[in-house]
């Protein structure tokens, strides 16, 4: 009797954790604001009003920005999304295409986001129902037989590739000149998704990004183990070795070539000693290293360089150190940094290799959305969740320290910080004349 008990027992854990491990896929959503709370930090009341900004760089970057994950529009559905300081109506057609329109109407300004519907291939304005295709011209008007050519709604370019929904935001309405590439394994679905998470955060569009270029940060906000107090970290900690941030070709014209060379060279030198270890595998000046597979394939940067230079990388190796003796969990993450917005993570272990796609989207001028996406082998799943249960709770510390930070213009650096000021040119790149600046963005969402 007690004996079928305990098996019973010991085979509901075990169907527990095999659904854990391989069926339950994280939705990690957390709103990270700080809007106009009191925090109450030992017996202080802090305001989040009272926080500086600093002299922000414009708040809306040009390039591709994700508005919605694949899974979230379905056929037939649209979506409104506020985003980049404009309102997007995002839906998919009977057929399966993504469009994007301005989500007001040009007859008399409803938003077809909210309550509108797909019609076929068009979307229809809930207030008098006008037609419109993906185009942004109006294919029908109830109500009369002509209809007139300048019944038109801006249509937004926008691609939709690993599971994720992109427009194209320019602040002086350029064509894209680049797009994010789709990934075989991903978009095969070959590699499975594992899990997601979202947070809204308070800080600047740069700042997140920045954070690949900053490789002193690594052993003091991520060298801790998780669950674990900086105190204990002879117990465990995490060691991030090798870290390199570099930008694949960032200017074109001659002196800013020749100014950057400079930069790509200081950059490709930065190596963070953390922890004690030493560099020991240097990236090669010039070449690009894709993984995947493990078949190394090298590209010249003066080849992909100029085409590329909406893209930087970040190398790094980590290990869990336990009792300063024994390291577990090694992996070597490579970071594609592509565009002002998104993100690859390649991340190589010993079981085999997974993917972590992030996103940001500026939601308001001071207001990001950031998500990430783990794609892994079926096999690999409960590793992937690991791994993945390791970035969520090492992304909240980056993000306490963004939710109160001041953007620094002119920060004072060392040395060994230097590719914090070779990432802040590269990202000038997405910035034009007329990239909306805070005060212009704030006024606009007056109403
Ligand atoms: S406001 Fe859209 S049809 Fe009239
Ligand atoms: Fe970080």
């Amino acid at each position: 009797m007690m004996l079928g008990w305990c098996i019973g027992i010991a085979a509901t854990l075990l169907a527990l954790l095999i659904y854990l491990a391989y069926f339950f896929k994280f939705n990690w959503v957390k709103d990270m604001r700080n809007e106009g709370k009191m925090q109450k930090i030992d017996g202080v009341y802090v305001g989040s009003k009272s926080r500086k900004i600093g002299k922000l760089p414009p708040v809306y970057p040009n390039g591709w920005f994700v508005l919605l994950e694949s899974s979230q529009l379905k056929r037939g559905q649209v979506k409104h999304v506020s985003a980049l300081g404009e309102n997007f109506a995002v839906f998919r057609t009977e057929r399966g295409v993504v469009n994007v329109l301005d989500a007001y109407c040009p007859h008399l300004g409803a938003n077809m986001g909210e309550g509108g519907r797909v019609r076929g291939e068009c979307l229809e304005c809930p207030f008098h129902s006008w037609t419109f295709r993906g185009d942004g011209f109006c294919d029908s008007i109830p109500y009369t037989e002509k209809v007139p050519h300048i019944a038109r709604v801006k249509s937004w370019k926008c691609c939709e590739v690993n599971h994720l929904i992109f427009v194209w935001y320019h602040a002086e309405s350029a064509e894209p000149d680049w797009q994010p590439q789709p990934h075989t394994y991903i978009s095969s679905g070959a590699w499975r998704f594992q899990g997601r998470n979202e947070f809204l955060v308070s800080c600047h569009i740069q700042d997140v990004a920045e954070n690949g270029a900053d490789l002193a940060h690594l052993s003091a906000v991520h060298g801790p183990a998780m669950f674990f107090s900086d105190n204990v970290s002879w117990l465990a900690r995490h060691s991030w070795t090798n870290a390199v941030w570099r930008p694949y070709c960032p200017y074109s014209s001659e002196t800013e070539d020749e100014t950057m060379n400079k930069t790509n060279t200081e950059a490709t030198e930065v190596r963070v000693k953390l922890n004690g270890a030493s560099s020991v595998e240097p990236i090669s000046n010039g070449h690009v290293v894709d993984h995947v597979e493990g078949h190394a394939t090298a590209t010249t940067e003066n080849v992909v360089g100029r085409r590329e230079k909406y893209k930087a990388s970040m190398q790094m190796r980590h290990s869990l150190v336990l009792l300063e003796r024994f390291t577990l969990l090694g992996m070597r993450v490579s970071v594609e940094q592509i565009g002002p917005g998104y993100v690859e993570l390649l991340i190589d272990t010993s079981f085999g290799s997974m993917y972590i796609l992030q996103t940001v989207t500026p939601i308001e001028p001071l207001l990001q959305r950031v998500t990430h996406q783990i794609f892994s082998p079926a096999l690999l799943a409960p590793y992937a969740k690991l791994i993945f249960l390791g970035e969520c709770l090492m992304f909240e510390r980056d993000i306490a320290i963004w939710t109160h930070k001041k953007f620094e213009r002119q920060p004072t650096l060392v040395r060994e910080d230097r590719a914090i000021l070779a990432y802040r040119r590269w990202y000038s790149q997405f910035y034009s004349a007329h990239s909306p600046t805070y005060q212009m963005a704030t006024k606009n969402l007056l109403w």
